[in-house]
């Protein structure tokens, strides 16, 4: 008969084998690759002692292709919830050690579990993504496994933030999981994703490209926009993942976390009141700006490589966390294109599903022009930015610094698409389009019939330039509540955020919008 103590060790050998993944031996393989092992990078990622492990036992039901003697504990995947600065998260870290982290329905069903759980207790979901894709020998029931994921990611979008850091290979359809998610992360030179690799890109279009090239993570967070950001090494890219959930609530019925700030509210700058340019069409940096006057070291940018003529990102105003939309007249004067309409567009989606305030800092001189910007679909795709905003129920605090031209001034957050507060500094020129493109088309044979053309043109210019190139005219009909001090920007947004933290306005009763797709 088995003695308790032995049944006790028994235990402690399952675990400790569990622990082992699949072997020493290719754990010193992932070591050597520059990849931490599944549980190393749980370890950086919370609260030191917090992981609960469940399922460590699971292990995998095929008996094909020679799989009924391999079974390894776990089936290649960590498993279960853990804290973030001290907050409920739930985690699941793929263990590339064990049949390359390839997906099982065992593998999926401990993934569904802990997002099943967090569903019902309304925290985070993080996954740590590093895997083959669907474990081969298992054929459908691995495609029927991921899709119960992609629907359980599908059912929690807006109910609780998930987080999915890409540590590794990412292919195929399995891509699409972190997709749905709300940000992704990835590390240079270890994480690639794609729907199709380089093999199959070489057979399909003959194009020669490497793994990197095709889907790494400077592709990603530069040119395709499918991940939200990049970090030279697992640590920093785990750092990150801990950093962002620090703005955000567990849920969306919850408000964000609020820290004790040290910075006073009342603080000025007045290296703000001299930061925009004389001259209309110099460019200044929008991200001084925001860095002013947020609460010191507060911001933290989201797609910074991506659609760079707009900021997004997440900071505090007295401690109370805010997501950022800006123009960015430091790149292509900060119009609004495509990429910078989807980039905004998403953002403020996210912030609206959990309760975070926007606060726009504008300076736009419109969408831009161009043949490849119509038929790429510029209508199609600022829509969503206008339609974001619309909807957005949260509380919505807009500064225009320079620009609010045209279609553009109506879509970022003006006071018609319910902006709650507008406020704008001298220097916001807020008319239907430039100065120039408008005394062009509306004095047209005033100028042809000149005697000197240009100096008549001059005058227009000016006399327009007095007449609408100010915050004025839109103050006095209400557009702008507060025409403000630059230098006292801080202390503005922070007392209307006040003032609105209360704020419930509600969208009429329907299944869902219809956003321009
Ligand atoms: C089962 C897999 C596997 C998989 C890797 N392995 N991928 N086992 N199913 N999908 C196993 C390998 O046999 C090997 O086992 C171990 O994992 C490590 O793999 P290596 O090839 O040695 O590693 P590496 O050289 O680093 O290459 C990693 C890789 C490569 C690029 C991911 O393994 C690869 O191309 N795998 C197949 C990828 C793929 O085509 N997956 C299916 C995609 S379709 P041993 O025993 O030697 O350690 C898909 C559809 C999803 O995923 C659809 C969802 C809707």
């Amino acid at each position: 008969m088995t003695t308790t103590r032995e049944k006790l060790e028994a235990l402690r050998r399952k675990r400790e084998q569990a622990l082992l993944g699949g072997g020493e031996a290719r754990i010193a393989a992932q070591h050597k690759k520059g990849k931490l092992t599944a549980r190393e990078r749980l370890d950086l990622l919370l609260d030191p002692g917090t992981l609960q492990e469940l399922d460590m036992f699971a292990t995998h039901r095929t008996s094909d292709f020679g799989l009924a003697d391999q079974k390894f504990l776990g089936d290649g995947v960590v498993t279960g919830y853990g804290k973030i600065d001290g907050r409920l998260v739930y985690v699941f870290s793929q263990d590339f050690t064990v049949f390359g982290g390839s997906l099982s329905e065992a593998h999926a069903e401990k993934i569904c579990k802990i997002m099943d759980l967090a569903m019902k207790n309304g925290a985070p979901v993080i996954g740590l993504n590093d895997s083959g894709g669907a474990r081969i020998q298992e054929g459908v029931v691995s495609l029927g496994a991921y899709a119960d994921i992609f629907l359980r990611n599908t059912l929690a979008s807006g109910v609780i933030p998930q987080l999915s850091a890409i540590l590794g290979p990412c292919a195929g359809g399995a891509v699409y999981s972190p997709a749905i998610t709300d940000f992704i992360f990835m590390v240079e030179g270890t994480s690639h994703m794609f729907v199709t690799g380089p093999n199959v890109v070489k057979t399909v279009t003959h194009e020669d490209v490497t793994f990197d090239q095709l889907g790494g993570a400077t592709i990603h967070n530069g040119t395709s926009g499918v991940a939200h950001f990049a970090a030279p090494s697992e640590a920093e890219c785990l750092g990150q993942v801990r950093t962002l959930l620090s703005y955000l609530p567990s849920n969306n019925l919850d408000d964000p976390p609020i820290e004790e700030c040290t910075d006073p509210i009342a603080r000025s700058d007045e290296a703000l009141d001299e930061i925009i340019p004389d001259h209309p069409n110099r460019p200044y940096d929008m991200r001084a700006v925001i860095t002013s006057v947020v609460d010191r070291g507060s911001f933290f940018e989201v797609h910074e490589h991506w659609a760079r003529n707009i900021l997004v990102g997440f900071a505090r105003l007295n401690g109370r966390p805010v997501g950022i939309v800006a123009q960015q007249p430091n790149v292509l004067a900060g119009v609004l294109d495509i990429n910078s309409s989807d980039k905004g567009a998403r953002f403020v989606r996210f912030c609206d599903c959990f309760n975070i305030p926007i606060v726009t800092f504008e300076d736009v001189p419109g969408f831009l022009p161009g043949i490849s910007q119509e038929h790429g679909g510029i209508i199609r795709h600022g829509a969503k930015l206008l339609f974001a905003y619309c909807e957005a129920t949260v509380p919505k605090v807009t500064v225009i610094t320079r620009k609010a031209y045209g279609g553009a001034y109506d879509v970022m957050s003006s006071k018609h698409v319910r902006g709650d507060i507008n406020y704008a500094w001298p220097t916001a020129e807020i008319a239907v389009m430039g100065v120039d493109g408008a005394v062009n088309i509306i004095f047209k044979d005033e100028i042809e019939h000149a005697e000197d053309p240009e100096a008549k043109r001059q005058e227009l210019v000016a006399m327009y330039q007095e007449k609408f190139a100010n915050p004025y005219v839109a103050a006095a009909r209400g557009y702008v509540d507060e025409v403000i001090e630059p230098r006292h920007t801080r202390e503005k947004l922070i007392a209307a955020l006040d003032m609105l933290k209360n704020k419930r306005d509600t969208n009429p009763a329907k299944k869902h919008g219809n956003i321009p797709l």
